[in-house]
C-alpha cells in the first residue's frame, strides 16, 4: 500500500506540518515530519484539518480516501454513470422506467425489479449503462455537497410540449457547475403541441447549443410513454462516454459511494453502493461513512444475488451495522480492527460537528439544548 510522509501530506493540503503533527498527537501518534503514514491515517488527518480527501489519480472519480494511484495499464473501460434531471412532470420517472426495460434481461421470468436507487442496463450490444434512480436534483446536490462526483453524464429531460422551465435551468446550471457533460432528451414528442425546435431555441437562450444549432451538446427526441427512440438516447450516452474515456481499475479493493441507505425491518441496515473502483465482494469488510460491516449479501436491482460487483455497478448490500448517509464514501479495508477504528473516529467527528454547529435561530438553539 502507498504511504505518504507527514510533510508531503501537509504540503498537499497547504497546511503547516506542525498542524498535521498536532492532529496525529491527538490520535495518540508521536511522529516527525518524515514519518510515513498509511492511507487510512492520512485520510483521518485530512478530514480532521477540515479538508475533503480527494483522489489524485486518473480515475476521475473524486471520492473518499487518499488512495493508491492506479497504474494506467490497470485501467479498464467501465460503464458510464448517468443521472436524469429535469423540470417537474417532464417525464424523468417515466424515462427511467422505460430505459430500465431496455435491459436485455428485462424479459426474463422472475426478474423482480426493486428500487435500490440505481440500476444498470445491459444493451443487446453488450454495452452497459448505469442510471442513478434517485430523486435527481436532491441526490446530485447532496453528493456534490459532499464532494462525491458519481455522475459522468447528466441527461436533462425537457418536455417538448412545455419547453424550458425553472428546474430545467437549475439542472443545466448544476451540470455546468459540476463540469459534467449533458445530453438533452426532448421528451413527450408524441404529445399534442410538441415542438423539438422550440426546445432547441429556448436552450440557446440559456447557453446550451445543441448540434442542430451549431453546438456540441447532443440531443435526442424521445417519447418515454411510447418507448420511442430510447435506443438513440442510449447511443448518445455511449457516444458521449467514449469521449470521456471512462476507466477504472477493477483489480483492487473496492471504493465508491453510498447512493442510499435505510434501516429495513427484518433486514437491518441496507445500503445501495455504487462501486467506483475495484471489485466489491461478499465477505469484504467495508467502511461506509461512519458505519462499517462485513458484506453479508449483495443483490442487484433485479434481486439477483451477486458474489462480486465491478466498477459502475450499483448493488444493495447487507451487513453494515448502521445506515450511512447518501453521498458518503465507502471503501474496503483489510481488517475489522481498522474498520472499527475508522468508524469510531468518524462517529466521534460527527458528534463534534453536531456539538459545534452554530444555532441559526432561537428554535435551533432550543433543539441544541435538548
Ligand atoms: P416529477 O417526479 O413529479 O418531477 O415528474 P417526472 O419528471 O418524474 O415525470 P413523470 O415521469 O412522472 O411524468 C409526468 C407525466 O407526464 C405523467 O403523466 C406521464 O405519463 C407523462 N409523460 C411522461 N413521458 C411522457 C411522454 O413521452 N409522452 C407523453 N404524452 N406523456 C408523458
Ligand atoms: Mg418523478
Amino acid at each position: 500500500p502507498e504511504v505518504i510522509t507527514v510533510q508531503e501530506l501537509a504540503n498537499r493540503m497547504a497546511e503547516k506540518a506542525t498542524d498535521a503533527i498536532r492532529v496525529l498527537m491527538k490520535m495518540g501518534m508521536m511522529v516527525t515530519i518524515n514519518e510515513n503514514l498509511d492511507q487510512d491515517t492520512a485520510e483521518l488527518v485530512v478530514r480532521e484539518l477540515g479538508h475533503l480527501p480527494k483522489r489524485v489519480s486518473e480515475a476521475d472519480v473524486e471520492i473518499g480516501l487518499v488512495g493508491e494511484e492506479d497504474n494506467l495499464e490497470d485501467m479498464q473501460v467501465r460503464p458510464p454513470v448517468v443521472t436524469i434531471m429535469g423540470h417537474v412532470d417532464h417525464g424523468k420517472t417515466s424515462l427511467l422506467d422505460a430505459l430500465r426495460e431496455t435491459d436485455v434481461a428485462s424479459g426474463e421470468a422472475g426478474g423482480i425489479t426493486q428500487h435500490i436507487g440505481a440500476y444498470q442496463v445491459t444493451l443487446s450490444s453488450g454495452a452497459r449503462i448505469t442510471f442513478l434512480d434517485t430523486p435527481g436534483h436532491e441526490a446530485f446536490t447532496q453528493m456534490r455537497a459532499r464532494g462525491a462526483r458519481v455522475t459522468d453524464l447528466v441527461v436533462i429531460v425537457v418536455a417538448a410540449d412545455d419547453g424550458i422551465m425553472p428546474q430545467t435551468i437549475e439542472a443545466i446550471n448544476h451540470a455546468k457547475a459540476a463540469n459534467v457533460p449533458m445530453i438533452i432528451a426532448i421528451n413527450k414528442m408524441d404529445a399534442p403541441g410538441a415542438s423539438a425546435d422550440r426546445v432547441r431555441q429556448e436552450l440557446l437562450q440559456h447557453d446550451v447549443q445543441v448540434e442542430a444549432m451549431g453546438g456540441d451538446v447532443l440531443d435526442v427526441e424521445v417519447s418515454a410513454l411510447k418507448r420511442q427512440n430510447l435506443d438513440k438516447l442510449e447511443e448518445a450516452i455511449l457516444l458521449q462516454s467514449e469521449v470521456l474515456e471512462l476507466k477504472a481499475n477493477p483489480n483492487r479493493a473496492a471504493e465508491g459511494v453510498v447512493v442510499e441507505a435505510k434501516l429495513e425491518k427484518g433486514r437491518g441496515p441496507v445500503a445501495t453502493l455504487l462501486v467506483a473502483r475495484g471489485t466489491l465482494r461478499v465477505g469484504d469488510i467495508v467502511v461506509a461513512g461512519a458505519e462499517w460491516g462485513k458484506v453479508r449479501a449483495m443483490v442487484d436491482e433485479r434481486g439477483r444475488q451477486l458474489d462480486e460487483a465491478a466498477p459502475a455497478r450499483p448493488v444493495e448490500i447487507l451487513g453494515l451495522n448502521g445506515a450511512p448517509s447518501a453521498g458518503d464514501d465507502f471503501s474496503v479495508v483489510d481488517s475489522e480492527g481498522r474498520a472499527r477504528d475508522v468508524s469510531q473516529y468518524r462517529q466521534q467527528q460527527q458528534r463534534k460537528r453536531r456539538q459545534f454547529t452554530t444555532p441559526t435561530s432561537i428554535e435551533g438553539m432550543f433543539s441544541q439544548l435538548k
